[in-house]
């Protein structure tokens, strides 16, 4: 099969699975959780990881107002609830009422946890800065709330436990199996 080169980027987001996952927020009394699929870690220390939302989102506003947020990430099982509060907005509807979602108390921010998240992390906002039309919202992680029996003992998913939910892009999701993981030591792979 012959590739194209093209300069039209189209949809690159869509090229490779992304994890989906559930990003929560609260102020002045309300409450919001939309789906992000534009995340990623950034620092060991301090802990950081950083979302990449829409200003257009209620759950922005929230966050901006509050300096917290809250990222779940949900089994496989709940990949309905991520088109649900993907599809939905908080300007709107109050989602967890609507959609009937249970939540864990938070220990160092008031952000809303799911209880069917397996693992999720509270975050303190720690910089806010635009990238083309979405806007890079950075967090120091000051608490996690994890499903220990989800893990193993090397502090990876177990996937016998869990099923992740990926997402492929035009609303299918996705999950992956134990069967194809392949342990490669960079220790032995990088020698020279
Ligand atoms: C699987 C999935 C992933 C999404 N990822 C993002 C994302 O990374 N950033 C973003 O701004 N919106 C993303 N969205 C769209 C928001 O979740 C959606 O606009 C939602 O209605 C916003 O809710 P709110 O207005 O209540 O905050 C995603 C939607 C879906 C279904």
């Amino acid at each position: 099969m012959a590739k194209v080169i093209s300069e039209d980027i189209g949809a690159y987001y869509y090229h490779f699975p992304a994890v989906a996952t559930i990003v929560t927020a609260q102020a002045r009394g309300r409450e919001n959780a939309m789906a992000v699929a534009w995340h990623t870690s950034i620092s060991f220390n301090p802990p950081l990881y950083g979302i990449s939302i829409s200003p257009k989102r209620f759950t922005y506003q929230l966050i901006v107002d509050s300096k917290e947020f809250g990222v779940n990430f949900l089994p496989f099982e709940q990949a309905g609830l991520v088109a649900s509060v993907g599809g939905s907005k908080g300007a709107e509807i109050d989602k967890f009422r609507q959609f009937d979602i249970a939540r864990d108390k938070p220990v160092k921010t008031a952000v809303p946890i799911l209880k069917a998240a397996y693992a999720a992390y509270e975050c303190k906002l720690v910089d806010d800065k635009g990238y083309g039309d979405h806007r890079l919202l950075v967090g120091e992680i000051v608490a996690v709330h994890l499903l220990k029996e989800a893990f193993a003992p090397e502090e990876t998913l177990d996937l016998a436990k869990v099923s992740p939910t990926l997402y492929l892009g035009s609303e299918r999701y996705l999950t992956v199996s134990r069967e194809t993981i392949k342990y490669l030591d960079r220790k032995v792979y990088g020698k020279h």
